[in-house]
């Protein structure tokens, strides 16, 4: 309700600007007790890990883990925070932040703007939610992509104690080179370096904290199945489908629809749930998947459910159907 009539003036805004206040306007709410429940529960187990409810925040939207209590409290079952880096960084020059309305989609070029992986740390530290929290980290843009092994070890070791699983992301366009990673020997060099870090981590702390990949929806068949053989060989934990397409596929002609970057939300849905079956059909339930791209109703959470996925997270569907898209997807989902 607050949304609907909220909605209008925020999309009278500069993207970037309207997703500032919106952030601001719920941690304000949330602090004088305006954004709370009763939600539904749906308990599920994925990764070892037990979730109120299978309906998470994907990540980008609360880069920092600024206001994790906030977003908490309109009732996923869980966070996913960052991308972050080692170092902080500015990312992209604005404008890097485009809606295409018509279409119900989001380009964005942010690449990974953040206050750096310490600044993360503290504000987790600091914040009162003890729920499912996802830490996703890159690297750093001015890291050579022959040395991002390096960046993600020193994001990995400094989360590790804070994050209930963390995902590794190789899928942003945004980034130079960055989905290089997805293939080949760099894609097992840093699943090999990242998972024996991990059996380390999980001793010296004491218990184990899984680890996911995030891939993108541009994926070929030959690549799924290059990717699906790593994820076995290296007890990969879980994986993320799909970041966002560089496809432009049903928007070229909309206002913004050619500018640079990746794609979002309602276009995405089918590349990336047809992603999401690939990998299901090749991984036959081995590894849990989490389903994303293009969830913009509660039958569409139904969908990638279907597809395969456990769990489902939600970016774009927040800003063209709001925060009720939450309750309406945990509703759609089966009890797993
Ligand atoms: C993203 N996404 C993203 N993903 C990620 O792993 N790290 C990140 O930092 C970001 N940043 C980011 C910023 C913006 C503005 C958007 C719109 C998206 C991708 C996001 O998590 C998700 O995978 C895709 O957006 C597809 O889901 P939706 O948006 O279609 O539901």
């Amino acid at each position: 309700m607050m949304y609907s009539l909220a909605r209008p003036l925020l999309f009278s805004l500069a993207p970037e600007r309207a997703h500032e206040l919106t952030l601001s306007w719920l941690k304000t709410g949330h602090k004088i007790g305006l954004v709370n429940g009763p939600f539904v529960a749906k308990p599920t187990t994925c990764m070892g890990i037990e979730f109120p409810n299978p309906v998470g925040l994907a990540a980008g939207l609360d880069k920092n883990g600024d206001y994790i209590d906030a977003l908490a409290a309109l009732g996923f079952g869980f966070i996913e925070i960052g991308t972050v880096t080692p170092r902080p960084q500015a990312g992209n020059p604005q404008p890097r932040l485009f809606r295409l309305p018509k279409a119900k989609a989001i380009i964005n070029r942010m690449g990974f703007n953040n206050d750096g992986v310490d600044k993360l740390v503290e504000n987790v530290k600091a914040a009162r939610y003890k729920g499912v929290l996802g830490i996703n980290i890159g690297k750093n843009a001015d890291t050579p992509v022959e040395k991002a092994v390096d960046d993600y070890l020193i994001c990995l070791e400094k989360v590790y104690n804070y994050a209930s699983y963390i995902t590794v992301n190789i899928s942003s366009p945004n980034t130079k080179n960055l989905r290089s990673l997805q293939s080949g020997e760099a894609l097992t060099h840093l699943l090999a370096t990242l998972k024996s870090r991990q059996a380390e981590l999980a001793e010296e702390f004491g218990h184990y904290v899984p680890l996911v990949l995030k891939v993108a929806p541009d994926l070929t068949t030959d690549d799924i199945a290059f990717i699906a053989k790593q994820l076995l060989n290296y007890k990969v934990d879980g994986l993320i489908v799909t970041n966002t397409t560089l496809s432009r596929d049903g928007v070229e002609d909309l206002p913004f629809g050619k500018e640079t970057g990746g794609l979002s939300g309602a276009p995405v849905f089918d590349k990336s749930t047809t992603c999401l079956k690939n990998f299901a059909a090749v991984l036959k339930n081995q590894i849990p998947l989490i389903g994303v791209g293009g969830i913009l109703s509660g039958e569409q959470a139904h969908l990638k459910q279907q597809a395969g996925a456990s769990l489902v997270q939600l970016y774009s569907g927040l800003i063209y159907t709001g925060p009720k898209l939450i309750q309406d997807s945990v509703n759609a989902m089966q009890t797993s």
